[in-house]
């Protein structure tokens, strides 16, 4: 068993070092967290056990807790011990949140410390070992229902609010900004759906030339118009027994909207030409990045339509609401474009992981995705570096996270948020988890 140990005072690694050699471990020792990552990256350890608090780290000032995100990100099974001053309830908790598995209070009792490393060891190894199980387990069990990566706390309402109607009929809406994996969750909830054997017809409103709407969704007959050479199946015949996926339905033609409305409310569609009606039965899932309340309040989407669409809404929160989920995202397109490309790349360095986290990614996951396909092509070594991500700064060569103090880094972000925000003050703070007076009160100190 070999352990990773972390401290700035080299007395407390002398001590630990003792008593775990005693026992059996293979030792090595950190005195600051950029040394526990350079580390973790050379070594494979059964369990790193960490001080949470480092007079100021010379590599680059990073502290206890987000050292504790870093090798969570780098490695979703080590086990992660943390020491913490006895009586540091809150922060021991918090460092649980950020992903340690466990903590012991200094001053420490020997009997325990071995104890907890122990159970900790087998555990991970445990996990390991289930995971490569689960894994396998998983691609039979739900076969065809793409894999989706939401373990952050903002995902954990979406997901709920999925599993629930997923099997049902419920027309869904679903909302979110660019890049946010909407169409990713109407394919989703048609595989987990009765329907799954049947079709998933997607139809991209925006993409129908002006004139074919009623023929490209309806279908028409033969001679109905001048081009129409022969009887042609609409969208929702098609989706008959399945599921219409009405992408970015802010798009469907006003004048449209009614007829849309009918054909959805009744079942029946009558091919352009024709007069016969016939029976669909369909399932209807619509995407759009606008809001609709807005489209109707302009008088340019029917209030009537909107409601027969969002039975249940699903708001996806953008990316830079549910970091927690970038490092898993990120894993799992390094191993598709790794794949892809024959290129034998196992994992990020902790500059990487540091730049991935650091960035606002207003292209969302479909941003993540392309920045990784990139890295994957220029990377050279076994792990994708930062300057493999290539990830800039408006416009200008992005500073390493590590090089910036704390207050640098809060900085950028506010900066970042205000743009984003159209300089909204209140959306720019909601969006970086502070109140308004705290976000007023930084923006004082920094002079923004
Ligand atoms: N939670 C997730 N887990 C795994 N992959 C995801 C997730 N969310 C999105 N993706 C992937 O990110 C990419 C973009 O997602 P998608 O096309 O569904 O976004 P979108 O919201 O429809 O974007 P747009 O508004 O631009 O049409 C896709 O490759 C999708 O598979
Ligand atoms: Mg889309």
């Amino acid at each position: 068993m070999r352990v990773l140990v972390a401290d700035d005072q080299r007395d407390v690694l002398e001590a630990l070092k003792l008593v775990l050699r005693g026992e059996g471990f293979e030792v090595d020792t950190a005195t600051s967290p950029g040394l526990v990552l350079s580390a973790v990256e050379k070594a494979d350890y059964d369990a790193v056990l960490i001080d949470m608090n480092y007079t100021r780290d010379t590599t680059g000032g990073l502290e206890g807790l987000d050292l504790i995100s870093r090798l969570r990100g780098m490695d979703g099974f080590l086990p992660i011990l943390v020491m913490t001053a006895w009586g540091s309830v809150e922060g021991a908790v918090e460092a649980m949140r950020r992903g340690a598995r466990d903590y012991i209070e200094k001053p420490w009792d020997n009997g325990r410390l071995l104890g907890t490393l122990r159970t900790q060891v087998e555990l991970g190894r445990a996990l390991r070992r289930s995971q490569r199980l689960e894994d396998t387990n998983r691609l039979l069990r739900r076969q065809g229902v793409p894999e989706m990566i939401a373990e952050a706390p903002a995902m954990q309402p979406v997901l709920r609010l999925l599993e629930r109607v997923g099997p049902s009929d419920a027309s869904v809406l679903v909302t979110g900004e660019h890049g946010t994996g909407k169409e990713l969750v109407a394919e989703w909830l048609h595989a987990v759906s009765p329907r799954a054997s049947r079709a998933l017809i997607a139809v991209n409103m925006g993409g129908i030339p002006d004139g074919l709407f009623e023929s490209e969704m309806f279908g028409h007959i033969k001679g109905a118009f001048t081009d129409a050479r022969a009887d042609r199946a609409g969208r929702l015949e098609l989706a008959d027994g399945g599921t219409l996926f009405l992408d970015e339905v802010a798009n469907v033609p006003l004048a449209q909207q009614a007829k849309l409305l009918r054909v959805l409310q009744t079942g029946v569609v009558e091919r352009v030409g024709s007069s016969k009606g016939r029976h669909v039965d369909v399932r209807v899932i619509a995407a759009t990045n606008t809001s609709l309340t807005a489209e109707v309040a302009a008088g340019r989407f029917r209030e009537d339509l909107l409601f027969r669409l969002n039975t249940i809404e699903i708001r996806l929160p953008p990316l830079r609401e549910r970091r927690e989920d970038i490092a898993t995202l990120a894993r799992l397109f390094l191993g598709r474009h790794a794949a892809r490309y024959r290129k034998a790349l196992t994992g990020f360095d902790a500059d990487a992981i540091g730049a991935l986290l650091g960035h606002a990614w207003p292209g969302n996951v479909r941003e993540l995705d392309h920045a990784i396909e990139r890295a994957v092509l220029l990377a050279q070594g076994p792990l994708v570096r930062a300057v493999d991500l290539a990830l800039h700064v408006d416009g200008a060569a992005a500073p390493r996270l590590e090089d910036l103090t704390l207050e640098e880094v809060e900085k950028v972000l506010i900066r970042k948020a205000l743009d984003r925000c159209g300089g909204n003050v209140t959306q720019a703070a909601r969006a970086l988890g502070l109140s308004r007076s705290a976000m007023y009160r930084r923006l004082e100190q920094y002079g923004l």
